[in-house]
C-alpha cells in the first residue's frame, strides 16, 4: 500500500470512530452538538494517525488503537477551541470554518472543550481489548502530554509570557505543540506494550516532528492562502506573538523544518520498517495545509 493510500485508511478509520461519539439525544444535545462541531470539522487527524502507526509497527492490530488515538485527538480538539476564543488567540476561522464560539456562543465553546478533556479519558479507559494496565499507562501519557507541564504549559507561555528570544521559542514550541505530537506516538507503543528503548525512540520522532510542524505553522500564518489553510493569515502578528519568522525570515524556517524533519527521522533508527513515519515527516515539512 502506498504512503498516501495507508494514510487514507488511517483517517477514515478515524473519521468513523470520531462520528460514532456524542451521538444520543438529551436535554443537552447542544453540548453534544457543539462538541461534534469540531470533532468533524475535517482535521489532518495526523495525531491520531500516528498513533495507529506506531501500533502497527510495534506489532498490534491497529484498530484496536483506534480509542486511545482518537481519545488524544478529542484533547487536541479541546485545545483547539480554546485556543481560538478571544481570551487566546481571538480567531474566527478553523479549519476553513467559524470557530466554536462563533458558532456557539463562548459558553458553550468553553463547555464543549471542558467535556472533551474527561471524554477522552473514559475512551482510553475503556478501550477494547486493551489490558488494565495498558490503559492506565496511556492514560498517563496523555494526562503528561496535554496537562501542566505539557500543552497547556506552553498555551502558558505563549500567550502570557511574550517570548523574544529563540531558546525560549523553541522551549514553548516543545510544550505547546510537540507533547502532544510526542505523546499521540508514545500512546502506538504503549497500547502495543512496547518497551523503553522504542518509547523512547516515539517520544524523540514525535518532538523533533512537533517542532518542524509549528515552525511550519508558523510560517503558514504568515505567508499561506487562507481559504487551503483554513485558519486566519496573520493571526500571530495581530496577537503582538513574536515567532521563528520574526527571528529567522522565512528562509532561515525552511532551513530549520528540514532540520528538525531530519532529527525526526534519525530518532526512528531503533526501530524496524519506518518507510511510513519518514514519508509523513517529509509531506509535512513542506505542508500547505
Ligand atoms: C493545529 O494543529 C495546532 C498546532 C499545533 C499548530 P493541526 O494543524 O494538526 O490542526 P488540525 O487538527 O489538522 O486542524
Ligand atoms: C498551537 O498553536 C495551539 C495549541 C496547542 C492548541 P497556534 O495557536 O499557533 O495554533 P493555531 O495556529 O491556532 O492552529
Ligand atoms: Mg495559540
Ligand atoms: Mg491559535
Ligand atoms: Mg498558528
Amino acid at each position: 500500500m502506498s504512503y498516501q493510500e495507508q494514510y487514507e485508511t488511517y483517517r477514515r478509520a478515524v473519521e468513523t470512530y470520531l462520528e460514532g461519539l456524542f451521538t444520543d439525544q438529551n436535554p443537552w444535545k447542544d453540548l453534544y452538538g457543539a462538541m461534534r462541531y469540531s470533532l468533524l470539522a475535517g482535521g489532518k487527524r495526523i495525531r491520531p494517525v500516528l498513533t495507529l502507526e506506531f501500533a502497527r509497527l510495534c506489532g498490534l492490530d491497529w484498530h484496536l488503537a483506534l480509542p486511545v488515538g482518537c481519545a488524544l485527538e478529542l484533547v487536541h480538539t479541546y485545545s483547539l477551541i480554546h485556543d481560538d476564543l478571544p481570551c487566546m488567540d481571538n480567531d474566527d476561522l478553523r479549519r476553513g470554518k467559524p470557530t466554536n464560539h462563533k458558532v456557539y456562543g463562548e459558553t458553550l465553546a468553553v463547555l464543549a472543550g471542558d467535556a472533551l478533556q474527561p471524554e477522552a479519558f473514559r475512551l482510553m479507559l475503556t478501550a477494547p481489548e486493551l489490558s488494565a494496565q495498558q490503559r492506565a499507562e496511556c492514560a498517563l501519557i496523555l494526562a503528561r502530554a496535554a496537562g501542566a507541564d505539557g500543552m497547556v504549559a506552553g498555551q502558558v507561555l505563549d500567550t502570557l509570557h511574550h517570548l523574544t528570544g529563540r531558546e525560549e521559542i523553541a522551549g514553548m514550541h516543545r510544550l505547546k505543540t510537540g507533547a502532544m505530537i510526542a505523546g499521540a506516538c508514545e500512546l502506538g507503543a504503549a497500547a502495543a506494550g512496547a518497551g523503553e528503548t522504542v518509547r523512547q525512540a516515539a517520544r524523540e520522532y514525535g518532538y523533533a516532528l512537533g517542532l518542524a510542524f509549528q515552525i511550519r505553522d508558523d510560517m503558514l500564518d504568515v505567508m499561506g492562502d487562507e481559504a487551503t489553510f483554513g485558519k486566519p493569515i496573520g493571526s500571530d502578528r495581530e496577537e503582538g506573538k513574536v515567532t521563528f519568522v520574526d527571528l529567522l525570515g522565512l528562509e532561515g524556517c525552511e532551513a530549520e523544518v528540514l532540520k528538525y524533519t531530519a532529527q525526526a527521522k534519525a530518532a526512528l533508527a531503533p526501530l524496524g520498517e519506518t518507510d511510513f513515519l519518514e514519508q509523513l515527516a517529509d509531506t509535512l515539512s513542506t505542508r500547505k495545509v
